[in-house]
């Protein structure tokens, strides 16, 4: 079943039920190596499942859920190898959605749950976006219209002395340090733990992907849009704000009319799915400012971007 949250439309199974774990890394065809995010209801629902829910991970807790934080903590045994990969941590987080809290509520239920889309693909912030990728391979899709947030939910872990973000995201890192300070990114951090090296499988390079080939515009790379340009190809252009030079792309779309990083947030992957089913040649896709959400939205477009 598809649920809504704030962040994109996730595929959900009762992370105690490992057959319909099982059958969501089939729908999405997802590698048994990537774990899965458990969604909760409140936090008082953290100690069933880790081990260790420290006062750091719990002042997060109480700033930011509902929302979207995810925290990666010390799992307890009674979660599934195949939720967490078998990993010794487990991802956590409360979504910010009325339905699905209502749903984890009611049901008592801890739901894991990846973003609803085959995997690498991009991820959906509308029930039709679902419909549309996953349709014919799941019973449910609950409407809950579009994503407000827009942007996956930030990964924060916190096995280490030091926090360590493991995936930008719709809770910026700004506001995450003002509650328990300085966290390491990840390129300054040695990857390790999961297999293959990878501490955040979400860290695969080539994900969020478009099947149109994607460059990201930077001051540097300037010139090779320019370069593409001369080759008269069909390009479309992702613009963080209007205005610009536009008249030589086939397509245009404007992630955010007034300049605002949230805007730019929950317009992203509708505008890039849309340039995507416009027979384009190549995106060109604007670097966004690297701070607040827009760490989020240039780590997306990198990846988009990575063949
Ligand atoms: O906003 C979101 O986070 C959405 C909604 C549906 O909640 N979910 C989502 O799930 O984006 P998914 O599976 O597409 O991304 C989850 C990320 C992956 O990068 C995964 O590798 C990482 O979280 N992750 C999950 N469990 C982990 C763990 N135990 N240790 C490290 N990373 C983990
Ligand atoms: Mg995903």
């Amino acid at each position: 079943m598809a649920f809504p949250t704030e962040t994109v439309y996730g595929l959900g199974a009762d992370a105690f039920n490992e057959r319909a774990v099982a059958r969501v890394f089939e729908v999405k065809n997802r590698p048994r190596f990537d774990p899965l995010i458990v969604h909760i209801a409140d936090a008082g629902s953290v100690e069933r499942l880790a081990a260790d829910f420290s006062a750091g991970a719990q002042r997060l807790a109480a700033r930011f859920w509902p929302g979207p934080l995810t925290l990666v903590l010390t799992k307890k045994p009674i979660v599934p190898d195949l939720v967490t990969a078998g990993c010794s941590t487990v991802a956590l987080r409360v979504p910010d959605h009325p339905l699905t809290l209502e749903l984890l509520r009611a049901a008592g239920l801890a739901l894991a749950g990846p973003s609803a889309n085959p995997f690498g693909c991009i991820s959906p912030t509308t029930a039709a976006h679902v419909r549309e990728q996953l349709g014919d391979r799941i019973d449910m899709v609950l409407d809950g219209g579009p994503c407000r947030v827009g942007v996956e939910s930030t990964v924060l872990q916190l096995t280490d002395e030091r926090p360590i973000l493991l995936r930008p995201g719709g809770t910026t890192l700004e506001e995450i340090e003002q509650v328990i300070g300085s966290v390491s990114l990840p390129t300054t951090t040695a990857v390790r733990e999961a297999p293959g090296g990878m501490a955040s499988p979400g860290m695969l390079s080539r994900h969020y992907a478009p099947r149109t080939p994607l460059i990201v515009r930077t001051p540097e790379t300037g010139s090779i849009a320019e370069n593409a340009l001369g080759k008269e190809k069909r390009l479309g252009l992702l613009a963080f704000r209007p205005g610009g030079d536009v008249a030589q792309f086939a397509r245009v779309e404007v992630l955010s009319p007034g300049g605002d990083l949230r805007e730019a947030a929950a317009n992203f992957f509708a505008a890039l799915r849309r340039l995507d089913a416009a027979g384009l040649e190549l995106i060109v896709a604007d670097q966004l400012p690297e701070s607040g959400l827009g760490r989020a939205l240039n780590d997306r477009l990198r990846r988009a971007a990575h063949s």
